[in-house]
């Protein structure tokens, strides 16, 4: 009987294109979706933009517009990227819409009425020049944790600490240039601490996988707090019932937008909704996601459905990070590679093949070798799948009017058994996310079929007397060869897929696979696809660094004013100044940091001294690059102990922060150990 599975990628947010970042999981799902379909089963991919938040807000402001017409222009942008890179989903929603509306609404209420929201008056930073209470990222100051200056309100740049922005050490609203003041304000709680029991015993089981489940133990073992679920105006996203001026938070209605998608097209297809919710729904509810967002999957939105009365996914698929010749795609470094960049240049199908070869079912990072892939797509894709149709079909076509043989050979059955009988394992290893282990072995068949046509010598024996019925014979098992093999690939590469059905004049399905063709007529071969030339690699890079370069500029320009427009401090003393000790470092190290995404740790030959320095600089710099480069340094600020070890001073940075920071060198001249001033 057809299983029932309904299938959700993270939603990406409205605010920016879709890159090859995205892509991976994306892919991932889409192949784990289309074998579900090849499989028989009734598989749905349900998805949506993630429209809501303060992010999306800043955005608009930026631009000009309505924060409305921004998540609109971003929908059919992202549209756009997953009809060009072959993704499947079965709808494309909004986190913007009726139906968000109404499920946030009566998911909330649910919880509500059973007691699981709790109202707390907790003391938030208020701007009384703008008269509004400001959002996190609305405000900056000093973080509590490491002292870095110029810090957003939820969490530290440099040290990568998360914490309250009424912790930040010397707030400044970022709309007035005031410093803040705190005023009580009622929020709204989610009681998460009541569902430890439940996510303890649920986060051990088979929903997750074991590394995700050994993180979230450490979290849970730490104890769970309970989770604000609101924000205070201005905010885009849902009023909260019977509250005005409070807004959902994005991270309530996000994951309900999977819910919201999923109405959406029932109500288009008129098929049944509420099955799919219910407690124990005998349809399975497959959520992919990446690893920075297991905390919102696996703790958040399990409890949210449980305590309403929802059923819980079935499992969360988690996957590594993307790496770009082994290093994290980066804006400033003019490799960060958008969807839509990528589509200019080079075929979808390739970077779905490639990413196809790397995947497995583990949360290690991913990494997209360029050359690697050069040579991947082409000795796979071209040099042995394409190459078994390229060889056969034209003996087929102009020797045999387009028919294959009437009979398969005996002598051969054996062989082509072996091959339909690869269905197994091959399709075990999708199911298990193994994608990789599931190329190779579909290679391996593609090697094989080569072979035999390589031994059988078609081009050979057409010249001889009284061979060409075995030459008929050898095209009619190398197509049939090729057709199984392409029916194994159909979830990686469906538009090759689609030229394959068109060209065998057959519908490509796993059942029809154990009868051959024969005795059938094929359509004349058109060049399926074709190689990938290392040039197109270099001006997808190059479009890649100009295009960066431009969006850079851009948020520069608009970051450097916002920077330049920071309030200047209260004055201090010449004495005061003389306390700075500011010395000229010469970075002799620089290496990242293991569990912190943002620091770089800093050798630092000062002259009379070797410091190390933990600077939040990773978005901005490869810290390769660092090496043998002059900065300035605060020689003499009291050593701070962070989670990764002791800092013993501080290196100096301009810029708003993020990729746009830039580390001040002195001029030609200046060696180590020489004191600014
Ligand atoms: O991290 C992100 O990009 C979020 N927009 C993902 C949301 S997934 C779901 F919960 F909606
Ligand atoms: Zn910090």
């Amino acid at each position: 009987m057809s299983r029932k599975i309904l299938v959700t990628s993270a939603l990406p947010y409205a605010n920016g294109e879709l890159h090859i970042g995205h892509l991976l999981e994306y892919i991932q799902t889409d192949i784990w979706v289309r074998y579900q379909r090849l499989m028989g089963n009734q598989c749905q991919w349900v998805w949506a933009d993630d429209a809501h938040g303060t992010p999306i807000m800043l955005r608009a402001q930026k631009d000009g517009i309505t924060p409305e017409e921004l998540i609109e222009k971003m929908k059919a942008s992202h549209e756009r990227d997953i009809a060009g890179f072959l993704l499947s989903p079965d709808n494309f929603h909004t986190t913007h819409s009726d139906e968000n509306k109404e499920m946030s609404e009566l998911i909330y209420n649910k919880l509500n009425d059973a007691g699981f929201i709790v109202k707390k008056t907790i003391k938030q930073l208020y701007d009384a020049k703008e008269n509004m209470f400001l959002p996190d990222r609305y405000v900056k100051g000093v973080c509590p944790n490491c002292g870095t200056a110029d810090q957003y309100g939820d969490n530290c740049e440099s040290c990568s600490a998360t914490y309250d922005a009424t912790e930040l050490k010397d707030p400044v609203s970022q709309v007035s240039g005031t410093t803040p003041e705190l005023r009580d304000s009622e929020q709204h709680f989610f009681a998460l601490s009541e569902f430890s029991e439940m996510l303890k015993h649920w986060t051990a089981g088979p929903a997750v996988q074991d590394e995700v489940g050994n993180k979230l133990k450490e979290w849970l073992d730490d104890g769970l707090q309970n989770w604000d679920i609101s924000r205070n105006a201005p905010y885009f996203g849902f009023e909260i019932p019977n509250a005005p001026g409070k807004y959902f938070y994005v991270w309530l209605d996000a994951p309900i937008g999977y819910i919201a998608s999923h109405l959406n097209l029932t109500k288009r297809t008129g098929e049944n909704f509420e099955d799919s919710w219910k407690e124990n729904s005998d349809v399975e509810l497959y959520h992919f996601i990446g690893k920075d967002i297991i905390n919102f999957h696996c703790l958040f939105w399990p409890a949210m459905l449980q305590g309403a009365g929802f059923r819980k996914p079935t499992g969360v698929f988690c996957h590594g990070f993307l790496m770009l010749d082994d290093a994290k795609m980066s804006k400033s470094r003019g490799t960060f590679v958008s969807a839509s960049t990528w589509l200019e240049h080079l075929q979808p199908e390739y970077l779905r093949y490639y990413y196809a070869c790397k995947l497995n079912s583990s949360v290690t990072d991913l990494n997209l070798n360029l050359d690697d892939f050069v040579a991947r797509v082409n000795s796979d894709l071209v040099g042995k799948v394409v190459n078994i149709a390229s060889r056969c079909a034209g003996f087929i076509s102009k020797q045999f009017d387009g028919k294959l043989s009437s009979e398969f050979p005996a002598e051969l059955q054996g062989d082509y058994d072996k091959l339909v009988n690869a269905k197994q394992p091959i399709c075990e290893l999708y199911e298990q996310r193994e994608y990789g282990k599931a190329m190779r072995e579909i290679m391996l068949l593609a090697e094989h079929a080569n072979t035999y046509i390589n031994d059988a010598e078609p081009w050979v024996k057409i010249k001889q007397d009284g061979k060409r019925d075995e030459v008929q014979a050898i095209c009619t098992v190398g197509l049939n060869y090729f057709r199984i093999i392409m029916t194994y690939l159909s979830p990686v590469v469906p538009e090759l897929a689609q030229k394959t059905e068109q060209f065998l004049n057959t519908e490509l399905t796993l059942d029809s696979l154990a009868q051959p063709l024969l005795n059938h007529k094929i359509e004349k071969f058109k060049p399926l696809m074709t190689r990938v030339e290392p040039a197109q690699i270099e001006k997808l890079m190059a479009a890649t660094a100009e295009q960066n370069k431009a969006a850079q500029a851009d948020t520069a320009a608009g970051s450097a004013s916002a920077a330049n427009c920071e309030p200047i401090k209260p004055e201090i003393e010449i004495g005061d100044f003389e306390k700075i000790d500011l010395r000229i470092a010469t970075i002799v190290d620089a290496k990242p940091v293991d569990g912190a995404d943002k620091l770089v740790e800093l050798t630092l030959d000062i002259g009379v001294d070797t410091r190390t320095v933990f600077a939040g600089i990773k978005a901005a710099y490869d810290p390769v690059e660092l090496i043998g480069r002059q900065t300035v340094m605060v020689a003499n600020l009291k050593p701070r102990k962070m989670r990764f070890g002791v800092s013993s001073g501080m290196v100096l940075a301009a810029g708003p922060g993020g990729s746009e920071l830039f580390i001040l060198s002195p001029d030609d001249g200046a060696t180590a150990g020489m004191r600014a001033k």
